[in-house]
């Protein structure tokens, strides 16, 4: 699959100062970390177009990219940052909240999680908040270059039991690796579907 046509829009605090809300838009979430710029980069084949760091807590802005004059592209910060103080974290999770829950065009939210790591209290706890507001999402698996093939599957199985222990189905599930270009495709046709639908 080709580059896509990516530019940056702009960068918001709050969901009010959002573009105006004239595309279906597809926002990228996980905790801090866990690769969500990556992924952007990946996804649209432009390496610095969202900002990566080795260190947590890099994207801190509500950021739009426009992507194949189609659809915008969200990248957000993350939440379960450990290493702010607690009231700059609350105002990232009440910013973060604030557009999933008013942004009238948000078609699909991605939920990205490390595949190396066994279901973590706080991915539930949003994925749960996010069944009860009724947004939908993906699960996206990240860093996949880091396992084997075989850990790979054992680690996806381990993590949609643990889901189906409590959720009667299992949302669509997409396993990926930045580094290594793996999963976009599948990511890329997800959203083409939704937007044709
Ligand atoms: P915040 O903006 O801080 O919330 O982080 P983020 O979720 O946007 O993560 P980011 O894309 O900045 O990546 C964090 C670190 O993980 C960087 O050092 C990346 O190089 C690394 N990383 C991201 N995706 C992958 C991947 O697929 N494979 C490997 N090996 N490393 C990855
Ligand atoms: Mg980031």
């Amino acid at each position: 699959m080709a580059q896509l046509s990516a530019r940056f829009i702009t960068s918001n605090t709050e969901y009010k100062s959002c573009p105006p809300a004239r595309f279906p838009e597809f926002a990228f979430i996980g905790r801090s970390n866990v690769g969500k710029s990556s992924l952007i980069n990946s996804l649209t084949f432009h390496k610095g177009l969202a900002k990566t760091s080795q260190t947590p807590g890099k994207t801190q802005l509500i950021n739009h990219f426009m992507i194949d004059d189609k659809w915008y592209l969200v990248d957000l910060p993350g939440y379960g940052f450990a290493k702010v103080s607690k009231e700059k974290r609350r105002d990232f999770e009440k910013m973060i909240f604030d557009y999933l829950i008013n942004r009238e065009n948000l078609t699909c939210l991605f939920v990205l999680l490390d595949i190396r790591l066994k279901p973590q209290a706080v991915d539930i706890e949003f994925m749960n908040r996010m069944v009860e507001h009724e947004i939908p999402f993906y699960i996206v698996f990240t860093k996949a270059d880091k396992l084997s093939q075989k850990q790979v599957n054992e680690s996806v199985d381990a993590y949609k039991n643990f889901l189906l222990e409590s959720w009667d189905e299992l949302p669509e599930i997409f396993i990926t690796s930045a580094e290594k270009h793996v999963g976009r495709e599948g990511i890329l046709d997800s959203i083409d579907e939704l937007i044709k639908s």
